[in-house]
């Protein structure tokens, strides 16, 4: 009998008593003055209370007698190298690396970006940071020089840690010319650079670039937590709006602490000693809550896994971390076991492995489409759990809350609203739709612990882009429904952010820049469904009159163009040339008819349409690349 009803209600009944007796399970500096408070517009948690993360997701263990406990295990398929950090070591390298940064000026409040591959050091440097309180900004790898410039302009951090290089399939990314390009394009340049020299790239040092092992290794001191409010940020985390410019996501200490200490008991049923799997990257927010600080709140360890699903070297990987580390739930996106499905259809690599230890799957990131939560239950034979949730709340906005009973689940859907969220399903004028009926979905203000309290530096475009539409709700700017029985599904964004891979893309960033190509007079970018990454963008542009280069090369060009801005993440691969775009009479492009020719729906011509005949051609267009028809 799962305890989620009783649950949810004791927090509907009671809201701040809900969060003050979760937060006891933290240890505090100083109380809190109001559980709950509007401070100067914003909703704030823990107001007046003091702490350090860092503090209870090390020390505190350590305190407690647990230091020789794993608390990170370090597996890279790409490379072979394996490690274990006990607590001990691990609060050793991260207040040695405290000190070392404090000794280089930062102090708190200050920014200190970290663009990182995924080697246990990603952890340290984020971790070191809270250890000082100061914010870090973790910059995906996979992102371009330009992306990364945008952040430290936006950042302004005084100092970057990072690596000589990120390994991908094929190939090595030495990142010191990226990081050096970047602090050349931003207007922001930070005092100093700390990086880690990895074996496989030795990084040439610049005037104010320092050697990261020697930093640690040379440090006498440890650097002690230092005091933070719980309202104070942690992070900014920095994520695809509708435009080129990305939201810093900003995350608070006590509020982040408090619902991921809760969710790792509640919602993934996790014990203290027992390993939790992440399969994400410390760029994403999945790497940020559940590879670094959830399993750490909860006394876990966690695996900092470098390798792909398959290829890395099979699609036997994934089995052979969970059996060698003996992992009691591994969290991934869907796209992984599309990916496995795909290499392995009958699952004979998963025979291969002894998974007794395997308790539990948790997806999320994208839509978990039914066919693959079939096939990831009959193979694996352990619950598949969906859950839903965005870089802006840092944890599951609904789930099925293992650690409190597993509730039925249906397939396609993430399950239900998490203790903290009021999730109602609104039409176009903000009025609640019956069960059953797609609409937009909000969840009543205030949003519970660990959500952003705002964007860095950007109150305004917080209250713009997430309460303005629905007053007194935050708008989550996905559409789907609530069943009779109060199940929630996810069917489609209602903005332009796409999700590949389980990354979370803007079309209109690349729309941006596809316009930027000077033979290009306009373009849309769609996303289309794929098989295995759930959406790929397709680029369709329009040159400008009198352009006689071959429009082969413009859209090659432009394929590089976008690698080259955003980064090889954005996975545009595929940009037609086509004579107009189909608009409405108003002149608004119409993007979902092209995305339902380019995934071959049916479709009705939209009687606004301002020449019916450039569908026809579209069509064509897309089928002379194999797209659609
Ligand atoms: N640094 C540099 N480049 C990176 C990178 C990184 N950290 N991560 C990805 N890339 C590159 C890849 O090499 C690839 O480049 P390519 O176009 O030259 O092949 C491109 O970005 C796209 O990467 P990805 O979307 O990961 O595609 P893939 O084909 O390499 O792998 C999957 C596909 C499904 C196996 C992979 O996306 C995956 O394992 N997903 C798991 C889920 C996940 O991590 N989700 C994140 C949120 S939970
Ligand atoms: P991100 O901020 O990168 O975590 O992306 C958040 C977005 O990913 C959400 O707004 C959804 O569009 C999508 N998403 C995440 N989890 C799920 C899920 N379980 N089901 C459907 N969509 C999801």
């Amino acid at each position: 009998m799962s305890r989620y009803t009783e649950t949810y209600d004791r927090w509907k009944n009671d809201r701040t008593g809900f969060w003050a007796e979760a937060a006891q399970a933290m240890d505090w500096v100083k109380p809190w003055d109001k559980v709950y408070d509007r401070v100067a517009d914003l909703d704030r948690w823990y107001v007046g209370a003091e702490c350090n993360t860092c503090w209870n997701a090390i020390d505190r263990h350590v305190k407690s007698g647990h230091g020789e406990r794993t608390a990170i295990i370090y597996d890279s398929a790409m490379t072979g190298a394996k490690a274990h950090f006990s607590y001990d070591e691990t609060l050793d390298q991260v207040a040695r690396l405290a000190a070392s940064l404090q000794d280089l000026g930062v102090q708190k409040g200050d920014r200190v970006i970290l663009y990182m591959p995924m080697i246990p050091q990603a952890l340290f440097g984020m971790l070191a940071c809270a250890r000082i309180g100061a914010i870090h900004s973790v910059v995906f790898g996979g992102f371009a020089p330009t992306e990364l410039a945008t952040r430290i302009s936006d950042a302004k951090p005084k100092v970057i840690l990072t690596a000589s290089c990120g390994i991908e399939p094929g190939r090595i990314i030495a990142y010191k010319p990226l990081v050096d390009e970047a602090i050349a394009l931003s207007d922001h340049k930070p005092d100093k650079v700390v990086l880690y020299q990895r074996p496989e790239v030795s990084a040439d040092m610049g005037a104010n670039d320092l050697d990261w092992t020697m930093l640690v290794d040379t440090q006498k001191r440890h650097a002690d937590c230092v005091t933070v409010q719980a309202t104070d940020p942690l992070y900014i985390l920095y994520t695809s709006g509708t435009t080129g410019q990305p939201k810093g996501v900003v995350r608070d200490n006590g509020g982040h602490m408090v619902a991921l200490r809760w969710s790792m008991e509640n919602i993934y049923d996790i014990k203290p000693g027992e390993v939790f799997w992440s399969a994400s990257d410390v760029g994403w927010v999945v790497g940020h809550s559940y590879i670094c600080y959830a399993p750490l709140l909860a006394g876990a360890t966690t695996i900092v896994f470098e390798g792909k699903p398959v290829g890395t070297p099979d699609a036997g990987t994934f089995w052979r971390v969970i059996s060698e580390y003996k992992v009691a739930a591994l969290f991934t996106a869907p796209t992984a076991f599309r990916a496995i499905k795909k290499e392995d259809p009958d699952g004979k690599l998963i025979g291969k492995y002894d998974l007794s230890s395997f308790r539990t799957l948790f997806l999320a990131g994208e839509r978990a489409d039914p066919d693959t939560v079939k096939w990831a239950e009959h193979h694996l034979k352990v619950p598949v759990i969906d859950h839903w949730w965005q870089t802006e709340t840092g944890w599951a906005i609904a789930a099925n809350p293992v650690g409190l009973g597993k509730l039925p689940v249906k397939h396609g859907s993430p399950t239900v609203a998490m203790p903290g969220y009021e999730i109602h399903v609104l039409d176009e004028g903000g009025h609640e739709v019956p069960a059953g009926q797609l609409g937009a979905i909000c969840v009543k203000l205030p949003l519970p612990p660990s959500c952003l309290p705002t964007l860095w530096n950007a109150d305004e475009r917080f209250r713009s882009s997430y309460l303005s539409h629905f007053p007194g709700y935050y708008e989550t700017a996905d559409a789907g429904f609530i069943d009779v029985d109060g199940y929630l599904y996810i069917m489609a964004r209602t903005d332009d952010i796409i999700n590949v891979a389980g990354h979370r893309l803007s079309t209109g960033g690349m729309e941006e820049i596809l316009a930027s190509h000077p033979s290009v007079a306009e373009c849309a970018v769609l996303g289309i469904a794929d098989e295995v990454k759930g959406q790929l963008p397709l680029g369709l542009i329009v040159l400008k009159a009198g352009v006689n280069t071959a429009p082969a090369l413009i859209e090659k060009e432009c394929v590089k163009l976008v690698r080259e801005k955003i980064g090889a993440v954005a996975a545009l691969k595929t940009v037609i040339t086509i004579k107009r775009l189909p608009k409405t009479r108003s002149g608004k492009i119409l993007r979902a008819t092209m995305r339902k020719i380019a995934d071959r729906e049916a479709f009705k011509t939209p009687a606004t349409i301002d020449d019916p005949a450039i569908l026809d051609e579209i069509t064509e267009a897309m089928k002379a690349h194999g797209i659609g028809g």
